[in-house]
């Protein structure tokens, strides 16, 4: 059974008996196969696994949906027990915020101003503030990430590196349900009809994959191609489709022979959902 600990007492008392390494999976809940991905490389590569549960009120714009984000302690407990994990860190907001959250970490504009930054004002700022809170509190080896948040990947890879921070980031790849849709936690608020138009966003970033490899498109004509295809489906209101380098996801040239990847946020109804491809 997984134990149940929500305050930052009884977690580190815990974990300082602990079998080391600790692997730690910090998430907001509404656990899918996506988070069960990462939950199942912490426990092959870790001795202890932590997974955090904690929806994270600095990283919601005031018109966000922090209020509507699902919430089930029970379902995600279900999915920790199922995956054997040691301990599920699912503490109130004045355990994380004793100082009601004015301390905040600032990532360089550069990386959080530009993609998912440009619409969600202050979104890593407060990822990056309660990441490593956690990181502090927690003091973990190992801990898992999804390439579906790829611009977060980034921030937390920053954020390791500023603050000299020993643990070991690892990037899992993006789990999708079987018509391409990547699993998210916001696909809770989608109709079956909305999840399949959805997936025509995922068809989107393979198709200008493709169009990449076939040699007749530089990066803007695959773009555009993409916008196209997505312009087929009214219900899709694209917010970003870009390309960007995979070294610290800055814009990139029409070139064709470095590593890239394309990213998209988009729109169906009031959803928001990104998805990204590497090229
Ligand atoms: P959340 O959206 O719950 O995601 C938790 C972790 O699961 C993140 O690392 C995310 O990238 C990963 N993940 C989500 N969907 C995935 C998918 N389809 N495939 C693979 N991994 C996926 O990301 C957050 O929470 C928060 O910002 C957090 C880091 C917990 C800070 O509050």
């Amino acid at each position: 059974m997984s134990k149940l600990i929500k305050t930052v007492q009884e977690i580190k008392s815990v974990l300082v008996d602990s079998p080391r390494p600790l692997g730690f999976v910090p998430t907001m809940g509404a656990l899918h196969d996506g988070h069960v991905s990462l939950i199942k490389a912490a426990k092959s590569e870790c001795k202890t696994t932590v997974v955090s549960i904690f929806v994270n009120p600095l990283q919601f714009g005031p018109n966000e949906d922090f209020d509507r984000y699902p919430r089930n302690l029970e379902m995600d407990m279900d999915v920790c027990n199922g995956n054997k994990v040691e301990y599920i860190f699912a503490p109130e907001y004045s355990e994380i915020y004793p100082d009601k959250g004015k301390d905040r970490i600032f990532p360089p504009t550069e990386l959080v101003s530009d993609l998912c930054g440009k619409t969600r004002k202050n979104f890593f700022s407060g990822i990056a503030t309660v990441v490593k809170k956690l990181f502090d509190l927690l003091e973990p080896d190992y801990a898992y990430f999804g390439e579906k948040d790829l611009q977060q990947l980034y921030v937390i890879k920053w954020l390791v590196k500023k603050y000299n921070i020993p643990v070991v980031i690892k990037p899992l790849p993006i789990a999708r349900e079987q018509n391409g849709l990547a699993c998210s936690s916001r696909n809770n608020y989608l109709s079956d009809k909305e999840k399949e138009i959805a997936s025509n966003i995922y068809k989107s970033l393979v198709l200008g994959k493709e169009n990449m490899r076939s040699g007749f498109f530089n990066v803007s004509k695959a773009i555009l191609e993409s916008l196209v295809y997505l312009s087929q489906f009214p219900e899709i209101k694209t917010e970003y489709f870009e390309a960007r380098g995979k070294i610290n996801l800055g814009k990139i040239n029409d070139e064709k022979n470095i590593d890239f990847y394309f990213l998209i946020a988009a729109h169906v109804g009031n959803v928001r959902l990104i998805d990204n491809i590497e090229v």
